[in-house]
């Protein structure tokens, strides 16, 4: 399933909403920490080698809007320190504590006062970027990044399923939802094809995939970590549109016979990297 619809009624989207605000009810960062993909090990051992070109050793990666910490500790095994920072109390109540390697701070990705210039070699934002205040951000990577280090950010595509039934459910849902989507959401859904990394001869990667096998528990609960979903549900409290999905995707899955009810969900990946000119 594609973006490319919902993109395609960006007119409709939001405008107000407050992009600090929309991962802070805990059942919706307990739902993203236990739903959301983890990602593979591909991904990070990409940014860390694209890293690695410019510096000497991979001593500090810090992670903006990581969330629970799925994009940040993967790092963990590539660098001495992962900080990971996001705005969001709950996200960052429900980041892992059991990784010696990890820090998890609450704060904003355009004030880092709490990170010294001149001292990151690596600097990612994961599936957030479009939330943050981006000039702002980038002259903030800009000051803590030490010469040569890099700045990453990356997104993936609205996953799409093996079962083209349950993906036609899902995208009407997604389409009745358009008014909850924050406008700068499209920028995710082009891929951050307008977004410039403010270094010359950035790069991008376009070519990392991923599939994840899940079950229709598995696919409600990451579609209660959305932010559509959690601001829907709560301007429509009547409505049971989780329920109505639930038995739409139980009836396919009834008809379609499989004895697991398993399926896979694929994600495609687009990251941004550049490096921090030496001089
Ligand atoms: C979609 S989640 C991405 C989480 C994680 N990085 C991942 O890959 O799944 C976006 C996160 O960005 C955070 N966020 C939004 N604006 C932010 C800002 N200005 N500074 C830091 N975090 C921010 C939100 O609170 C949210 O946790």
């Amino acid at each position: 399933m594609s973006g490319e619809l919902i993109n395609a009624a960006r007119e409709m989207m939001s405008t107000t909403v407050d992009k600090t605000k929309m991962y802070v009810d805990m059942e919706q960062s307990k739902a993203y920490a236990e739903h959301r993909p983890r990602y593979t090990d591909e991904l990070f051992k990409t940014i860390s080698d694209y890293c690695k070109e410019t510096v000497p050793s991979l001593n500090l990666a810090v992670d903006i809007g990581c969330g629970p910490g799925m994009s940040t500790t993967g790092f963990a095994k590539y660098f001495k320190k992962v900080i990971g920072v996001d705005v969001s109390e709950t996200q960052i109540a429900c980041a892992p504590k059991d990784i010696p390697n990890c820090e998890f701070k609450v704060g904003y990705s355009d004030k880092l006062p709490f990170i010294k210039s001149g001292t990151v070699d690596l600097i990612c934002s994961g599936e957030s970027f479009n939330l943050m205040p981006q000039k702002e951000t980038f002259a903030e990577a800009d000051r803590v990044l030490r010469p040569g280090g890099t700045i990453a950010i990356f997104g993936y595509d609205l996953p799409s399923s093996d079962n083209p039934e349950i993906d036609a459910v899902i995208q009407k849902m997604w389409v009745t939802m358009i008014p909850y989507w924050p406008k700068d959401s499209t920028q995710i859904f082009d891929r951050f094809n307008s977004v410039e990394l403010p270094y010359p001869g950035w790069v991008r990667n376009d070519t990392l995939k991923m599939t994840m096998r899940t079950d229709l528990a598995k696919h409600i609960g990451m579609m209660k970590s959305t932010w559509p979903v959690v601001a829907y549900g709560r301007d429509h409290p009547e409505e049971d549109f989780i329920g109505d999905i639930s038995r739409q995707i139980e009836e396919i899955l009834e008809r379609s016979g499989s004895s697991t009810k398993e399926y896979n969900v694929n994600y495609s990946f687009f990251i941004l990297m550049g490096h921090k000119p030496k001089n």
